[in-house]
């Protein structure tokens, strides 16, 4: 029998995972910068030089993992030349943020489209939930009439997707709607006394203990409302019912942390339309006339409202593939604490450069 990897098709593919070379192509600034520094720190923002992969078990459990790293078209040293090798990329990332996520975490994944598809299984296999793809419409005026789409053969690209994913929270090995239906069975009461228990005529069946789609989280009110009918009128020998960790009760807090935070802002659809970056806000080298230091800068409003979106006050973001550290620059704006980390020395240093740069204004203000 012929070897497996000697089959043509499996051949090309184990060729195609062969890790490319990924020296330099993508440096927007080709001078090297030694720091002087590898770590900056003020009251709410931490980062520092070096493979996030490691630094981030240090760092404070998160509530949002703002994620902007490899995109497959060589855009910074070690960025991959194709989606292809992406889910090796990210795997090591990806396994490092679930040991520290807990089901009050929201991870922002942003990619190109095929990247964020060729990553998705990778996410899944993890722990982390999809919620919803975003999409950067960054609008015409990026290719400014500049492709020539007889050549290209498909429609020019102005988007770039911002995907939600949340971290699936289990009890018992369980997703929520399972355990809750395990639960309320296990007590032996009828499915329909959970709509008494709720003080609602069908909502508790309908909606609580459903199994498919139309499964709505329980408030924690209502969640303890289920929780004390089952442990009063339940099977004694059962009992503890719904209890998350084996004590009852006063389980309404734990089990407002089974999910992740979300405050969608007024008007916000899931197609943000909104230019690529340019002029005063792209942080240059000498000032407003220099060149770009980095290609993959990210908008600060866009950052800025996700990280709103899905944290509160004092919270905890994490910026594992920092750049310029757009993220935390946005988290210290709102009041939330940051962590970051980047692995190129010379991108570490104007990174620090605009964190401080922007304190000082703000000081100024
Ligand atoms: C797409 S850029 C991020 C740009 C950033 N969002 C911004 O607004 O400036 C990805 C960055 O991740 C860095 N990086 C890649 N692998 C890393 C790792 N293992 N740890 C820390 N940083 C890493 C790269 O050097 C690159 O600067």
């Amino acid at each position: 029998m012929r070897d497996e990897l000697t089959k043509p098709g499996i051949e090309h593919s184990a060729r195609r995972h062969k890790p490319t070379s990924t020296v330099g192509r993508g440096r927007a600034v080709k001078k090297d910068v030694t720091p002087a520094h590898t770590e900056y720190a003020d009251g709410s923002i931490h980062v520092a030089l070096g493979d996030s992969c490691e630094l981030c078990q240090q760092w404070p459990t998160p509530t949002v993992i703002v994620s902007d790293g490899g995109y497959g078209v060589l855009g910074f040293e070690g960025d991959t030349s194709d989606h292809l090798e992406l889910p090796q990329w990210y795997e090591p990332h990806v396994a490092a943020w679930s040991l520290r996520a807990t089901p009050s975490t929201t991870l922002w994944f942003w990619n190109s489209e095929i990247g964020w598809a060729a990553v998705h299984p990778v996410l899944e296999r993890h722990g982390w939930r999809y919620m919803n793809a975003n999409i950067w419409n960054k609008g015409k005026g990026h290719i400014a009439g500049n492709i020539n789409t007889v050549k290209i053969r498909r429609f020019p690209v102005v988007s770039e997707v911002c995907v939600q994913y949340v971290f699936e929270a289990r009890i018992d090995g369980l997703v929520l709607k399972e355990w809750l239906l395990r639960e309320w069975k296990r007590s032996g009461l009828a499915l329909r006394k959970a709509n008494e228990a709720c003080g609602v005529a069908d909502a508790a069946v309908r909606k609580y203990l459903d199994q498919g789609h139309l499964w709505y989280y329980p408030p924690p009110e209502m969640f303890v409302q289920m929780q004390n009918y089952a442990n009063a009128h339940g099977d004694p020998a059962g009992r503890p019912y719904f209890s998350i960790d084996g004590r009852i009760p006063g389980m309404g807090e734990q089990w407002a942390t089974m999910r992740s935070k979300f405050h969608c802002p007024h008007g916000f659809t899931n197609v943000w339309d909104r230019p690529a970056l340019r002029g005063e806000e792209r942080f240059k080298l000498n000032g407003d006339f220099g060149r770009a230091i980095h290609l993959n800068q990210k908008p600060l409003d866009l950052v800025t409202m996700i990280i709103k979106a899905s944290s509160d006050e004092g919270d905890t973001v994490w910026e594992p593939f920092g750049g310029l550290f757009t993220a935390c620059a946005a988290a210290r704006r709102i009041n939330r604490r940051a962590f970051g980390a980047e692995i190129d020395p010379t991108y570490f240093h104007y990174g620090v450069r605009r964190l401080t740069e922007e304190a000082y204004q703000r000081l100024l203000l």
